[in-house]
C-alpha cells in the first residue's frame, strides 16, 4: 500500500503496532472515514506488520454499509456514482475522455465498487489494491510442481470459475450491459463461497473483465448495452481454498456476421490444438508456434502484449507463455505444473493500444478480436483441462453443437 497520507493529522495518535509516535494513517481507514485510533502506525514496517489483522476493520465497516452499494441498476434509475473510469491513481470522471479511439466501441460509466461479504477469504490486494506476496514471489521465477493436495485445490476452483462463467453466459442478450453480467458473475462467485480475484486487483474496479469486439482483453464491465452483432468476451477468475481459477469465452450477442464467426471459432481452434500439445517435454514456446501457425493460416494475427501464465496460489506467476511465433519462453512442461493458455487472435493487426483507463486493450486498427482461455494441469501423460466445459454448460459456442 502506498501509505503516508495525513501525516500531520495522525500526530497525536500512538501507532497500533508498537505504541511509538505514529505518523502514518492506513489510508483505507481514511477513505472509509473510520476512527484514527488503532489506524496510525509510526512506519511502514508497523503498518505492513498489522496489515493481516487490521485490513478486517476495512471489511466491517463496508460490509455494515450495505446501502453504498448500487448493485444491479435498475431501468430508470438515476447513474449516482457512475462515472468513467481512469487510469488507477487518477480519480474518475464524469465526461467521457479524450482519446484518438481505434474503432466504434467507447467506454460508458462505471457503477460503484461492489461488496464482499466478510465470511470470504480474500486475497491480499482485495482491500487496498495492491498485491504484496505475488510480485515478490521465487514463483515469478521458478514454475512450481503442484503437491497433490493443492491440484485437488486448483480442480475445486476451476470447476467453480467455470461454473461462474456458465452462469454469465446464460444471460447473455441484445440490451443486457456488462455491469450486469459483472453483477452476476459477482453474486455467483460470492454464493459459492469465492472472491472474484480481478476485484481490486491493481485497482482493476470490477469482478470480471468483458471485452466487447476491437477489445482484445481487461475491458471493464459498465453501462453499456450489448447490442445485436456485437462480439463478447468474459473473463473470469475466482480465488477459493487459498488458490485462483482463470478461464473466458467469447460469446455472440444475437445474430453476428459471418467473419466474426470465423474469427471466434478460429481462436477456439487455437486454444484447443495448443491444449492438444501440451505433456512433459514440450517447450513452452512451441504453444505459441501452433497458435500461430492456426491464426495465420485462416488470415489472422496474434496479439503479443498478453500471455499465458502460471497459477495457484498466485494469480499470475511463471511460466509466461506467449502465443505468437518465434517467442522466447523459457523452459519445458512438467507433470504438476498450472497454468493458462489464453489465446488473443485479431481480424486484422496484432498490434494493441490501451484506452485512457489504464485497462482497456484494444486492436490499433479498431478490428474485433477474440479470445479463449482455459487453466491447465499436466499430468504424467498430457494434460488436464482443469476449467473444461461440464455437461450443464449451456450451449453457446454453435460449432461445437451436434444438430
Ligand atoms: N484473467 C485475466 C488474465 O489472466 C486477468 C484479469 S484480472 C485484471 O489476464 F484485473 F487484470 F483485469
Ligand atoms: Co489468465
Amino acid at each position: 500500500m502506498a501509505a503516508g497520507s495525513d501525516a500531520g493529522e495522525s500526530g497525536s495518535f500512538s501507532c497500533a503496532k508498537c505504541g511509538k509516535q505514529a505518523h502514518l494513517q492506513c489510508p483505507k481507514c481514511v477513505e472509509l472515514k473510520l476512527p484514527r485510533e488503532g489506524a496510525a502506525f509510526c512506519s511502514q514496517e508497523c503498518f505492513k506488520a498489522s496489515w493481516s489483522t487490521h485490513k478486517s476493520v476495512h471489511l466491517k465497516a463496508k460490509v455494515s454499509h450495505p446501502g453504498d452499494n448500487p448493485g444491479e441498476p435498475k431501468a430508470g434509475s438515476t447513474k449516482d456514482g457512475w462515472l468513467y473510469c481512469l487510469r488507477k491513481g487518477q480519480s474518475r470522471t464524469p465526461k467521457l475522455p479524450h482519446f484518438d479511439w481505434t474503432g466504434s466501441l467507447r467506454p460508458y460509466p462505471i457503477s460503484k465498487q461492489r461488496l464482499v461479504p466478510g465470511h470470504i477469504d480474500l486475497p491480499d490486494w482485495a482491500i487496498d489494491g495492491i498485491p504484496k506476496i505475488e510480485p515478490n514471489s521465487d514463483l515469478q521465477h521458478h514454475v512450481e510442481i503442484k503437491t497433490p493436495e493443492q491440484i485437488e485445490r486448483m480442480r475445486e476452483t476451476c470447476r467453480l470459475s467455470r461454473e461462474v462463467l456458465d452462469a454469465a453466459a446464460r444471460v447473455i442478450r441484445p440490451g443486457i450491459t456488462t455491469d450486469e453480467i459483472d453483477a452476476v458473475v459477482h453474486e455467483a462467485t460470492i454464493a459459492a463461497g469465492g472472491y472474484p480475484s480481478p476485484l481490486n486487483y491493481h485497482f482493476f474496479p470490477k469482478s470480471c473483465c468483458t471485452s466487447v469486439n476491437e477489445v482484445i482483453c481487461h475491458g471493464i464491465p459498465d453501462a453499456r448495452k450489448l447490442e445485436d452483432g456485437d462480439i463478447v468476451n468474459v473473463d473470469i477468475s475466482v480465488y477459493y481454498k487459498g488458490v485462483h481459477g482463470d478461464l473466458n469465452e467469447t460469446f455472440f450477442v444475437g445474430n453476428v456476421d459471418e467473419a466474426s464467426r470465423r474469427l471466434v471459432q478460429c481462436t477456439y481452434e487455437c486454444l484447443e490444438k495448443a491444449i492438444a500439445i501440451v505433456k512433459p517435454g514440450v517447450r513452452f514456446r512451441e504453444v505459441g508456434e501452433v497458435i500461430n501457425r492456426h491464426a495465420s493460416m485462416s488470415g489472422f494475427s496474434v496479439v503479443k502484449s498478453y500471455c499465458g501464465h502460471g497459477i495457484g496460489e498466485l494469480f499470475h506467476c511463471a511460466p509466461n507463455i506467449p502465443h505468437y511465433s518465434r517467442n522466447k519462453a523459457v523452459g519445458v512442461m512438467k507433470a504438476g505444473q498450472t497454468f493458462t493458455i489464453e489465446p488473443m487472435i485479431n481480424s486484422g493487426v496484432w498490434r494493441d493500444r490501451m484506452w485512457p483507463d489504464g485497462w482497456t486493450a484494444v486492436t490499433a486498427d479498431g478490428k474485433r478480436s477474440a479470445q479463449f482461455e482455459h487453466t491447465l494441469l499436466v499430468t504424467e501423460t498430457g494434460v488436464e483441462v482443469l476449467t473444461a466445459r461440464l455437461p450443464s454448460s449451456p450451449d453457446v459456442l454453435p460449432w461445437l453443437s451436434s444438430s
